[in-house]
């Protein structure tokens, strides 16, 4: 947990330092840096280095590739927006209109593509979730059945704030009972629920992001069925079977499979999910009726989330002072430029305004461990017993 920086690192869901194997992979410093579409040597390189990459994922998450295509794009955001814009699109472009279906609870990049799609006459749907963040399934097939056009679902495996998981035989359940499309945004899930790996091929789509699980920054990839409508969001050179214009960052994606491989063979999902809900444990046995951990009963859990609050206490202040005592955790309700806002997971939970600006996220390593936990323990509950009268 305590990297160069010195500092307790409880912020993974955020971002994640460099796979101990990508780092050494980077020591080496001799990398293929030609361009995967040009046709002299060294471009082939660069184009073979990337489709080993795009092979290794497929055996990876035992997807069929007959089934599916791949590609790679900047990040999640841009492989959420390109999905389901794309879908949209294609749509629009036959004078056709289409409903996207999205949670309450999911990423920004998902739900603020509404505001790209209402004025094209899409509809929008916003699915329910429960107090605890689970997805309200009979109600979401109620609400799909009701649309004017034919969906697209956007499933968030695992919730980025609360480590909610949604399973995906829900997705599937959905589907086989609405005939609507699902594509996963399946970020949350590397390395932090034990089937990270095992996709079902029976959905459509599946974006994951690169910086989530030790891979490079910038880089992200997309599993897409060919038969779901797309049109592509970024236009250019046709590169990608023209799923995603431009230039490939050849570096970003070999870093993927080096990543996923180390991740494979190293994560232990029982020893990471002890050592956090040890820790959850002790925060709850001092928080009492004074606060609550958000999705805490839960059916299904992720194994390295703690999305806490305490009442009467807004997130900066506790931020604040576990900033100071060395420890860096989200704000959960804190916006990109800082400013703090009420978290929209938290309103879709159905807590109020005040009790949506006062969560704290603690979000940790795949390879975390007991002992680490109970080493920094006594500086949260120095703080915590600070707001704890
Ligand atoms: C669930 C989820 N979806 C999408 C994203 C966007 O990912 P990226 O940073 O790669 O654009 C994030 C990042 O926080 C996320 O947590």
């Amino acid at each position: 947990v305590k990297l160069t920086s010195n500092r307790y690192y409880l912020d993974f869901n955020a971002t994640s330092p460099f796979a101990p194997a990508v780092t050494s992979w980077l020591a080496k410093g001799d990398f293929a840096f030609g361009n995967p579409s040009s046709v002299h040597r060294t471009g082939k390189v660069a184009r073979r280095l990337m489709l080993e990459a795009s092979e290794a994922l497929f055996e990876l998450f035992q997807l069929p590739e007959h089934q599916f295509d791949l590609f790679f794009h900047s990040g999640a955001s841009e492989g959420i927006n390109t999905c389901l814009k794309g879908f949209a699109c294609d749509a629009f472009k036959q004078d056709k209109r289409v409903s996207i279906a999205v949670v309450g609870s999911d990423h920004s990049s998902a739900r603020q593509v509404r505001e790209d799609l209402i004025f094209h006459g899409h509809e929008w749907i916003v699915l329910e979730v429960n107090r605890e963040g689970e997805l309200e399934v009979d109600k979401a097939i109620e609400k799909i059945k009701a649309a004017k056009y034919p969906v697209l679902l956007n499933f968030t495996w695992v919730n980025n704030e609360t480590g909610v998981v949604f399973p995906l035989e829900w997705a599937k359940r959905i589907k086989e009972q609405t005939g609507c499309r699902v594509h996963v945004d399946a970020v949350q899930a590397v390395g932090k629920i034990p089937n990270w790996c095992q996709l079902l091929p029976e959905l459509d789509a599946y974006t994951f992001s690169a910086h989530k699980f030790g891979a490079l920054k910038g880089c992200g990839f997309t599993f897409i069925k060919p038969d779901l409508p797309f049109h592509p969001l970024i236009r250019g050179g046709g590169q990608q079977k023209a799923y995603r214009s431009g230039t490939e960052n050849t570096l970003g994606i070999q870093s993927i499979p080096i990543a996923l491989k180390e991740l494979k063979t190293k994560y232990n999902f029982e020893e990471q999910n002890q050592a956090t809900r040890w820790l959850e444990n002790k925060m709850l046995e001092l928080i009492g009726e004074r606060g609550e951990v958000l999705g805490q009963k839960a059916q299904s859990r992720n194994g390295n989330t703690i999305d806490f609050r305490l009442d009467q206490t807004p997130a900066q202040t506790l931020a604040m002072a576990l900033d100071m005592a060395g420890v860096d955790v989200s704000n959960g309700s804190a916006c990109s430029s800082g400013a703090v806002i009420a978290s929209p997971v938290l309103l879709a939970m159905g807590r109020n305004e005040e009790e949506a600006k006062s969560a704290i996220r603690l979000s940790f390593s795949a390879y975390l461990k007991l002992d680490e936990v109970r080493e920094f323990y006594p500086i949260i509950e120095s703080i915590l017993k600070r707001y704890i009268p």
